[in-house]
């Protein structure tokens, strides 16, 4: 059932179009990841959301009920929104307590309990309940900003960005620890990210933003293996692109004729290969013919950098992390193979 909905939703800030003309549906219960380079208009579509600015067209729809149309919005403190801001925004005055219990229309020992039980919730000791938020570290502090938009049990959560500021370990977990609590809490969900890691990973549903549209929404496997085009694709992870002339479920490419969903389009196209999809092994002879060269490896631990060029005209060349065991060096002769299908950009 959608819970929320975005109809045309556009904003402009002088010239800029910083949203124009988004649609979307989130579902109840949901986790929903929009990601995009910087700029394209994601804090403003929280913004929107949440109340804090005011759409010049479109319409936002909660559980049914209009909170911004042509005719007027709801403010922002009657839509029961919770939102993470990008830089967390925690008051300063106030210790790691009053913050989480800011807003709480309960006595004093009731909110000092919530609070305690949304510090453990989102992972931190209870001895910081009384620090200030400058005696936290930046993570520590946007899980406090967490416990707080958590506090008063919003219908909605908006996330900003909030495990940017965690190293890589910590990220994880406690993105993990996050999706639990809000999933046991039923909490319908909007994250915006960077990472498009983090985003394949947290969410039911996937919308890539640019330009202040939404480029493609579908779950994260529908968008990462069938991306809309090429900028879509090299957003979610490494692609190879390379250009094929497809016949029916075939495109003959300089990897050979690969297969592909047999659809109606037929010719010249490019076509899309994660790199999970292809193997590079060293030539052996011809039980194991070369089909390219390696160009330059930079060692990365368990796995190497490596670029590889194609033979033929014109050269063409990716990058692969390769397992570091085949020790493949630069100039070495190797064998390129695919397994599974292309998917052809129409
Ligand atoms: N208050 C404002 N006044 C003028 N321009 C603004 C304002 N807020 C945002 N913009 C512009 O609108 C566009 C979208 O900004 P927004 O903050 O939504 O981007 P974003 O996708 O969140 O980027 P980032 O990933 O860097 O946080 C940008 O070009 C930005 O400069
Ligand atoms: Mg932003």
């Amino acid at each position: 059932m959608t819970f929320l909905k975005l109809d045309s939703l556009r904003k402009h800030y002088g010239a800029v179009a910083a949203l124009d003309g988004v649609e979307l549906c989130v579902a109840s219960g949901s986790r929903t990841a929009i990601v995009g380079p910087s700029g394209c208009g994601k804090t403003t579509l929280l913004r929107l959301i949440a109340g804090f600015d005011a759409p010049d067209a479109g319409a936002i729809l909660l559980d049914g009920e209009v909170m911004a149309d042509a005719h007027g919005q709801v403010p922002a403190h009657l839509r029961n929104i919770g939102i993470v801001a990008q830089d967390g925004c925690l008051f300063p005055h106030l210790s790691v307590a009053d913050n989480i219990g800011f807003g709480l229309k309960t006595d004093r020992e009731a909110r000092h309990a919530r609070a305690a039980e949304l510090m453990e919730m989102v992972g931190l000791d209870q001895a910081m309940l009384q620090r200030k938020p400058d005696q936290l570290s930046g993570g520590q502090q946007q899980r406090v900003a967490l416990a707080r938009a958590l506090a008063r049990k919003p219908r909605l959560m908006l996330l900003d960005e909030p495990f940017s500021a965690l190293d890589t370990g910590l990220r994880v977990a406690t993105r993990k620890a996050v999706a639990d609590v809000l999933s046991a809490a039923g909490i319908t969900t909007i994250l915006v990210t960077h990472d498009q890691q983090e985003a394949l990973a947290f969410a039911d549903q996937l919308a890539v933003m640019r330009a202040g549209r939404l480029a493609q929404v579908g779950t994260p496997r529908e968008v990462y293996a069938r991306p809309v085009d090429a900028a879509t694709a090299s957003f979610l992870g490494e692609a190879i692109v390379l250009p094929a002339r497809v016949r029916g479920a075939v495109a003959d490419s300089a990897l050979g004729a690969l297969p592909v969903e047999a659809g109606d389009f037929e010719g010249d196209a490019s076509i899309l290969l994660r790199p999970e999809q292809i193997s590079v092994q060293r030539a052996q002879g011809a039980s194991l013919p070369a089909n390219g060269t390696i160009g330059d490896v930079a060692f990365g631990g368990s796995t190497c950098d490596t670029q590889v060029t194609l033979d033929g005209a014109p050269s063409l060349s990716f990058r692969l992390d390769i397992p570091n065991r085949d020790m493949l060096l630069v100039g070495d002769r190797v064998a390129i193979s695919v397994s599974g299908k292309a998917h052809v950009f129409r």
